[in-house]
């Protein structure tokens, strides 16, 4: 079994992967900020990096020396849901910095030991809002559209040396990703009636996909609720008063 490397790691799909990695006995490095989160991977024998992707500064750094044969980059957030133009100037460059430019650098950091050794697996967490026009998310959506694009194109770069590409194009997963920018009670009704994916049935696909046997590669796949057919409405965050 070999080395796998999963951003947010700490909470949601990332910790559902990291989990059924460790389980299929991969040596699991876990990226988030979540102290606690960290230390409770920890304890189940995932090892922890406490790194804040938000920001470039650090991750070359972080990552030097490590040879990895799965590569999750998963790490990613949602600003307030609204009109791009209400959005701040701020949330629009970290929303840019954590979704986007992070999984560049983190790939950037791993992708030519996979290629030198000839081996290795690279999943982007990509999202149907990158795919399908969404309301009051377009920032998000523009994030997971450029990682889509990447995925595609790093894909004809590295195969030729073995290494495979996997987009992961999710619909609504029930995790806390609004957590912080919608309330308790809009967060309940999004998954009300089991209308969505459950953060374990994201992992189940991952270790599927790998499973395939190495002359196959799954170059993007969707999984969405059942009852999810197009792009689910949003709400917009309520305003702060
Ligand atoms: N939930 C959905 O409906 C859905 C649908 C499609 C795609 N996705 C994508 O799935 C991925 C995982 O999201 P999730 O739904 O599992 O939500 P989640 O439970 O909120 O997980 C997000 C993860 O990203 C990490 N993260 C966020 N900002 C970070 C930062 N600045 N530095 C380091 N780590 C950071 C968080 O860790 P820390 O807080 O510890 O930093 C956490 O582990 C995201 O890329 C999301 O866009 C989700």
């Amino acid at each position: 079994m070999g080395k796998a490397i999963v951003t947010g790691a700490t909470s949601g799909i990332g910790r559902a992967v990291a989990l059924l990695l460790k389980a299929a006995g991969h040596e699991v490095l876990a990226i988030g900020r979540n102290a606690a989160a960290l230390a409770d991977l920890a304890a189940l024998g995932i090892t922890p990096l406490q790194l804040d992707l938000g920001s470039a500064e650090g991750i070359a750094e972080a990552l030097a020396g490590h040879e990895t044969d799965i590569l999750v980059n998963n790490a990613g957030m949602v600003s307030p849901p609204g009109n791009f133009c209400d959005m701040q100037a701020s949330d629009i460059l970290r929303t840019v910095a954590t979704n986007l430019t992070s999984a560049l650098l983190v790939s950037h950091a791993i992708t030519p030991g996979m290629r030198a050794r000839g081996r290795g697996h690279v999943f982007f967490t990509g999202s149907i809002a990158g795919h399908t026009p969404y309301p009051n998310m377009a920032v998000y959506a523009a994030t997971k559209a450029a990682l889509g694009g990447f995925a595609q194109s790093l894909r004809l770069d590295l195969s030729p040396s073995g290494v495979r590409v996997t987009e992961i194009v999710a619909g609504r997963v029930e995790s806390p990703l609004y957590k912080d920018v919608l309330s308790l009670e809009a967060r309940a009704a999004m998954y009300a009636g089991q209308n969505a994916v459950q953060p374990e049935d994201v992992a189940s696909m991952v270790m599927a996909v790998l499973n395939m046997p190495p002359h196959v590669d799954v170059a993007r796949f969707d999984i969405l609720p059942t009852r999810q057919p197009v792009a689910a409405l949003v709400p917009a965050a309520e305003k702060k008063q």
